[in-house]
């Protein structure tokens, strides 16, 4: 298939194309570099833009004949999102529509998006399926959100095809560590952690001891870049006009702070010194997926299970890119 990838240069993205051009796919990644990285691009593959360029867009799907698009362009921090309403309104919510409006014009229906957990705020039950309720509690999610609902519309109304992929925390490498996580600043846990390691940073601090969970720091599911990747073949392959997939992606398994950490111990040999601070404002203490239906509809299952084969990919990641692509 023709794909265009929105946003093909960021974290989740890069890794997606690789599997794409591994696949047969012909790819396209259109990105205006804002966080992305060119490094993470392969060769001859990048189409320079913004996502508010309709004209741009339209001219780019037409050339390349574009058959389904794969949008991963987003900010994505919940504490910047509290702080800037406005630039998340903007960039994932009217920029997102300036994209779903060229796809209309020149009639592409098959659309891969980037959702998250934090559509679903702080639910009371674990783990999270998609039937618990989506209540946001941040900007961040609710522009995510916004942008899932419009999408069911466009499949009803426009005879789209899309799938709203909601990841838990994704992290790890690629496992030739070719391409990894490079964010400025990092706010992450396993990266800074592994900067730690890396003796880039003295110390982790642990945001909050006090949480109801069983060593009292918060606890996540976090499920590797490349499994992530995979579930979107699957959702792009799985595609059908005026249908809408909406998926959790995690591994079902949840690791507190203090358990990521001392995996992160454990596969550098670093004594990793952590220093407790107070919570981080806005931070649920416990997010675990039920990905069965992922598991069921798109025959999907994680391949990295254990918390520390993900952060063996993201070490590797990290001791041969200490600075990041400009390592
Ligand atoms: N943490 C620390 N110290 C740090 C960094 C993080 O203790 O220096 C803790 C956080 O408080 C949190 C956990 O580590 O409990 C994970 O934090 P991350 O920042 O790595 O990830 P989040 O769970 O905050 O964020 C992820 C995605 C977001 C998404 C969010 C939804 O990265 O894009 O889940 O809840 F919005």
């Amino acid at each position: 298939m023709k794909v265009l990838v929105v946003g093909g240069a960021g974290y989740v993205g890069s890794h997606t194309v690789r599997l794409l051009l591994a696949q047969g796919h012909e790819v396209w990644v259109y990105d205006n570099l804002s966080l992305g990285h060119r490094e993470s691009v392969p060769a001859g593959r990048l189409i320079e833009g913004n996502l508010t360029d309709r004209a741009l867009l339209m001219q780019v799907m037409r050339d390349k004949e574009i058959e389904a698009v794969m949008h991963f362009a987003a900010y994505a921090l919940v504490g910047e999102s509290v702080q800037h309403p406005a630039m998340y309104y903007q960039n994932n919510v009217i920029a997102t529509f300036e994209l779903l409006e060229a796809m209309r014009a020149v009639g592409v229906w098959r659309f891969v998006f980037s959702s998250t957990t934090a559509t679903y705020g702080q639910p009371e039950t674990m783990p999270i399926s998609e039937d618990t309720p989506q209540n946001p509690i941040n900007p961040y999610g609710f522009t995510k959100l916004v942008v899932e609902r419009a999408l069911a519309d466009y499949a009803h109304a426009y005879g789209f095809g899309v799938a709203a992929l909601r990841y838990f925390n994704a992290s790890g490498a690629a496992s030739d560590a070719s391409i990894g996580e490079d964010h400025d600043p990092e706010s992450h846990l396993i990266p800074i952690v592994l900067q730690v390691a890396l003796g880039q940073r003295p110390h982790i601090s642990i945001f909050g001891t006090d949480y109801p969970t069983e060593d009292g720091t918060c606890i996540r599911d976090y499920i590797h870049v490349e499994d992530l990747a995979t579930a979107h073949l699957a959702a792009l392959q799985k595609l059908q006009p005026n249908s809408v997939l909406q998926m959790n992606l995690g591994t079902g398994v949840g690791h507190s702070v203090q358990q990521v950490i001392e995996a992160c111990r454990k596969i550098t040999g670093h004594p990793i010194p952590a220093v407790i601070g107070p919570r981080r404002a806005g931070d649920p203490a416990c997010l675990i997926a039920d990905s069965s239906k992922a598991q069921r509809e798109l025959n999907w299952r994680p391949k990295y299970v254990s918390i520390e084969s993900i952060v063996e990919t993201a070490w590797k990641w990290h001791q041969s890119h200490p600075r990041g692509y400009s390592s």
